[in-house]
């Protein structure tokens, strides 16, 4: 045998042990779904891409609903320069009973700040051939609007239903940024007190009673908001969706 050949022979054992080590549990589930193989092609521009600031990216991103919906599995981000005329994906990943595509908003953890619209499930998809074509035409991923949909999740809205109601202060959609930016606080007004706050001073969370209201325990506004965020990790995402859009307001 020429060392060639038995070079090859040594080497070809650890090359297989090597390659098996690194495929893992993936080898199996392959074998049952669908791999890879998936194209997203998108056309139709989306408004206010670049309303987001660092950390953010507007992404069509793979979820495994089944899993840990709250993570993407893997995501493609559309630049801000994206025109409408055309978006490819080459979806690599497993596509199984769980997957769904979505066009969204996601932090540098991965999870997604703000859901635009779902481009396939198993359920609702029927995919011929192997190309998800998305008209995404008409789509606003404006941050503001992941804030105001943030007050109807977190059921702020309940209570802050218009300027008439809760603190003189409506969260709705059509109110909240009228009533928020640059508005003196109903509960703090007076400058010359001790405690005086504007509910979003742009530009400044720290000095912003939205941004206050949603981090202390005590009752600072007369009404305990921390407790009604449900949930630790919404906890989270509120408070920095809203610290980083006061951030960003100029
Ligand atoms: C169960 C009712 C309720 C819910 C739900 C609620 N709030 Fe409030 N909120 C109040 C009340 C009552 C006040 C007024 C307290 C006071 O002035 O003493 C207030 C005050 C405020 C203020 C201060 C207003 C000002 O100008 O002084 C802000 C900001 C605020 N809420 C934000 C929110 C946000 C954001 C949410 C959702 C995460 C939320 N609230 C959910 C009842 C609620």
């Amino acid at each position: 045998m020429c060392m060639k050949k038995m070079f090859f022979f040594l080497l070809l054992p650890l090359v297989m042990l090597l390659s098996a080590c690194d495929e893992g549990d993936i080898v199996e589930k392959t074998t049952a779904y669908k791999s890879g193989g998936y194209v997203v092609k998108m056309t139709g521009s989306i408004a206010n891409m670049d309303s987001w600031p660092d950390g953010y990216d507007v992404v069509v991103a793979v979820f495994n609903e089944d899993k840990d919906a709250d993570h993407y599995v893997s995501a493609k981000r559309i630049p801000t320069t994206y025109d409408g005329s055309a978006f490819v994906y080459h979806v690599s990943d497993v596509i199984g009973a769980y997957t769904s595509i979505r066009l969204c908003v996601v932090n540098n953890l991965h999870m997604p700040v703000m859901n635009v619209d779902t481009l396939y499930s198993v359920e609702t998809s029927v995919v011929s051939g192997d190309t998800i074509y998305y008209d995404a035409s008409g789509k606003d991923v404006a941050m503001f609007k992941a804030v105001t949909d943030m007050f109807e999740k977190e059921s702020c809205t309940q209570c802050h239903v218009n300027s008439k109601a809760a603190g003189k202060l409506g969260l709705k959609a059509a109110d909240a940024y009228a009533q928020l930016v640059n508005v003196t606080s109903n509960h703090y007004p007076n400058e010359s007190d001790a405690v005086f706050f504007k509910r979003v001073v742009p530009g400044n969370a720290d000095t912003s009673l939205l941004y206050k209201a949603l981090m202390v325990d005590t009752v600072l506004t007369g009404y305990n908001h921390v407790s009604h965020i449900q949930t630790k990790k919404n906890e989270y995402l509120v408070r920095t969706l809203v610290r980083d859009w006061i951030n960003n307001e100029k």
